[in-house]
């Protein structure tokens, strides 16, 4: 599979078949992963991988505080600008045409990864992140290349993936189950496994901004 199929081919899976995946597929691919640039060859990311019995004690620990306010270690955005807020808007409506569940059962699924076998964890140290002056926003830059060269290696594995913000909602279940300590923070989950394509969930493709609309072209 060439770059741009696995890019085209890549996006969210919110279905997942129960199989697992192979310990040495999972290994192969962070390691691949770890190419990704960072900024001055840092590479301020970290990974905790979770499947059996320590994800089936994180999703009871989620499912057991869903209802209470989330704790990420990395804030969700506070504001969305109109231009940002129509896309999620737009993104919802669509999601509701595909999705025959519920909205409660979908935020419920959300918290069991979709059904996926197992889950990625990108950490990093707590002092690179949270420094004297503020923020190191920069270790994101790098984590979010990590998380991108995983999911497009899985496409290429014929895996699928969707990367969770929610999976790092609730940070002291998962430092419990897996014994992360303090000092390191949790950015995002990544769940992992072989797409249900029988579910009409994956077959729904999100939509682009027309290139046109975000790019301006300068000396050509
Ligand atoms: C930082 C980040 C957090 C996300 N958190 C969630 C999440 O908690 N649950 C979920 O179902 N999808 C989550 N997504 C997936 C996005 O909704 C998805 O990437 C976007 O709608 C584009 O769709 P695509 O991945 O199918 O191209 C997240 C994506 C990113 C980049």
């Amino acid at each position: 599979m060439d770059i741009s199929e696995a890019i085209n081919q890549r996006k969210s899976i919110r279905a997942f078949r129960p199989d697992p995946v192979p310990l040495e597929t999972l290994k192969g691919i962070l390691k691949e992963s770890t190419r990704a640039p960072s900024w001055a060859n840092t590479q301020p990311w970290e990974f905790a991988v979770a499947t059996g019995k320590p994800l089936e004690e994180i999703r009871a620990g989620f499912l057991e505080k869903s209802m209470t306010s989330p704790s990420f270690d990395v804030p969700r955005p506070p504001e969305f600008p109109d231009r940002y807020a129509a896309r999620i808007r737009v993104l919802d409506k669509q999601n509701r045409l595909v999705t025959t569940k519920d909205w409660e059962s979908r935020r419920v699924q959300n918290f069991k990864h979709y059904g996926a076998p197992a889950v990625i964890y990108l950490l990093t140290c707590r002092e690179f992140y949270y420094q004297t002056k503020g923020l190191n926003v920069w270790a994101l830059y790098d984590s979010g290349a990590v998380a991108e060269n995983i999911m497009l290696l899985a496409t290429k594995c014929g895996l699928g993936t969707v990367v969770q913000a929610q999976a790092v909602a609730y940070p002291d279940v998962l430092r419990k189950a897996l014994e992360i300590p303090e000092s390191k923070i949790f950015f995002l989950g990544i769940a992992i496994g072989y797409p249900d394509w029988d579910n009409p969930i994956n077959q729904f493709r999100t939509e682009r901004e027309a290139l046109d609309n975000i790019t301006t072209w300068h000396g050509f």
